[in-house]
């Protein structure tokens, strides 16, 4: 998966789903399925919005305003690089011919892993070019010299292979899907520069042979630990993910055996975690350069390999180096001296059903499709999303409340009035009376979490909450390192043995200096 978006979806027990329509039967797991999904709750068939319907409210829903969030936006871009980790398919970074049915069932598997940092690991010969000649230290890049910024080793993903510009360019990652916008590039970076730091301060006692696979597995739970208590409360209502991880599962795959590789629902993948595409705003305040709301998606796409072209060179210009302390808010762990002015900082937007208008008219490399001309429907993301749950056939928002209740998970489901109003969010009333009905009556998954979570003050609840926390808890448990089934674990790196939160992620990797987590200023 080289872009975002599988155009196909191998659906377990239903076989491959596409454009073209039906479900063809793949004979097994290991045959050839990209990547295993499932289904949470029952089909939606006949319950599908019709094109005209799906393109209007498309449009709509990328008119832009809504409501800014208390989250702080890095949290936005972690949630892009936590759904890269999930739908990673490892195996597009294995030698075909050596990998066993085995590890291809569990490298197309979702798991909260880190395989997208990791790929298939140092051993690996597909793999070793991501690594230092050590075999354990991630390779990190260098930026060029700009605006009076020299350059700096450090600070850009690593890039240079090949010999085209465009070659030399890409990212030497796992997957290339961290370089499609700045700002996931360079939280994949601060996970890169994470496991480097947490490899040096193993005692010297740990012999070479295991010191990989150690820092490796403190990274991943301590990974876990984060997105579980701090990425996951911000998003969903906290009584929710409690209950999920302390309870357990009552929708998904329940009662799985612990490590038997998981599979990913359709309801998580094509509505659930398109949560994320509410929270982008359209400008940042990036940097000291790039201030002022001047740091504008367009050029998030731009100074980046996958989605833009790096400005024209090759590797980044330091002028473009993060501001880390714009993104996230030190003073959650008492570091004052790394707050920037209030006017300075950057929330994300609200989950809302409102998206910015940029998304309207996404950049075609961000999503493969440069054949399609500017405008076209198709490079409209809120229309993407809708058409895929067409295309998969579902679940609409009313069927999975549905569902949910009769499995003991007790909310209210939204009435007809909630879905057309909504609290501050987008309005339906250029919809005609018959597409406004159909709407009210089926309303497409991904539209009725983000009115859930709009009624709710910016956080998930009801449906969204539930499908995002017991999907993340099997992807968890599922993982090679877990701390689900690994239930006495508690985080090292953090200030006290309950606390690790992205900003103490952030502290370790980059030594708690203001000079590497903001050089730019
Ligand atoms: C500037 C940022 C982003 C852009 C341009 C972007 C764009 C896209 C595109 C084009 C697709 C494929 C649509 C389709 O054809 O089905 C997609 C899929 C998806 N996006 Fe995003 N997205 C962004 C950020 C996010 C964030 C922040 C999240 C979650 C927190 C997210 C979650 C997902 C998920 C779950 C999918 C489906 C699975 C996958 O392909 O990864 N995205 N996105």
């Amino acid at each position: 998966m080289a872009q975002h978006g599988s155009e196909s979806y191998f659906v377990v027990g239903e076989g491959l789903l596409s454009d073209s329509g039906a479900g063809r039967a793949v004979a097994t797991a290991a045959a050839a399925p990209p990547f295993r999904f499932s289904r949470m709750g029952p089909k939606g068939t006949g319950r599908q919005l019709g094109e005209p319907n799906r393109r209007k409210l498309g449009q709509l829903m990328t008119g832009g305003g809504g409501e800014t969030s208390k989250i702080p936006a890095g949290f936005t871009y972690l949630g892009q690089f936590i759904d890269h980790d999930l739908t990673f398919d490892k195996t597009n970074v294995m030698l075909g011919t050596t990998v066993s049915p085995t590890a291809l069932l569990q490298g197309r598997s979702p798991s909260l892993d880190l395989d997208s940092l990791y790929g298939a690991g140092p051993q690996d010969p597909q793999s070793a070019k991501f690594y230092e000649a050590d075999g354990m230290h991630l390779k990190v890049g260098e930026t060029i010299a700009a605006d009076g910024v020299p350059k700096k080793a450090g600070f850009d993903l690593p890039r240079g292979a090949g010999s085209s510009a465009a070659a030399k360019r890409r990212a030497i990652v796992p997957d290339p899907r961290n370089d499609e916008n700045l700002a996931v590039a360079q939280t994949h970076l601060a996970m890169i520069r994470f496991h480097n730091r947490v490899l040096d301060s193993l005692p010297g006692s740990v012999p070479p042979a295991q010191r990989f696979a150690q820092a490796r597995e403190l990274v991943t739970k301590h990974y876990q630990w984060m997105v579980r208590t701090d990425y996951l409360p911000r998003i969903c209502r906290k009584s929710a993910v409690d209950s999920v991880f302390n309870s357990g599962r009552k929708v998904f795959e329940v009662g799985a055996v612990p490590t038997a590789v998981p599979t990913m629902p359709v309801e998580f993948s094509v509505a659930g975690f398109r949560l994320g595409h509410s929270m982008i705003r359209a400008s940042y305040n990036w940097n000291a350069i790039f201030d002022g709301g001047s740091g504008s998606l367009e050029l998030l796409f731009t100074f980046s390999a996958a989605g833009g072209n790096l400005g024209g060179g090759e590797r980044l210009p330091s002028n473009w180096i993060a501001d880390f302390r714009r993104l996230y808010d030190f003073r959650e762990a008492g570091r004052a001296n790394l707050a920037v002015p209030a006017s300075k900082f950057n929330f994300a937007k609200g989950l809302d059903t409102r998206l910015v208008d940029p998304l309207a008219n996404l950049p075609a490399k961000s999503f493969g499709g440069s054949a399609i001309p500017s405008g076209d429907p198709r490079r409209n993301l809120a229309f993407r999303n809708l058409t895929r749950a067409k295309m998969v056939r579902l679940a609409t928002g009313q069927q999975m409340a549905t569902f949910m209740n009769a499995k003991g998970v007790s909310f209210p489901k939204l009435t007809k009035a909630q879905v057309r109003d909504g609290k501050g969010g987008v309005e339906l009333g250029t919809l005609t009376q018959a597409q406004r009905a159909a709407l009210l009556k089926d309303t497409p998954l991904w539209f009725y979490i983000l009115r859930e979570a709009e009624l709710n003050g910016g956080k998930l609840r009801g449906v969204g909450a539930r499908i995002v926390a017991e999907t993340l808890h099997r992807a968890i448990e599922g993982s090679q390192a877990s701390i689900v089934r690994d239930p006495a674990w508690r985080p090292t790196l953090g200030p006290n043995s309950t606390t690790f939160r992205m900003v103490d992620l952030l502290l370790f990797a980059f030594e708690g200096k203001k000079s590497l987590l903001a050089p730019v200023g």
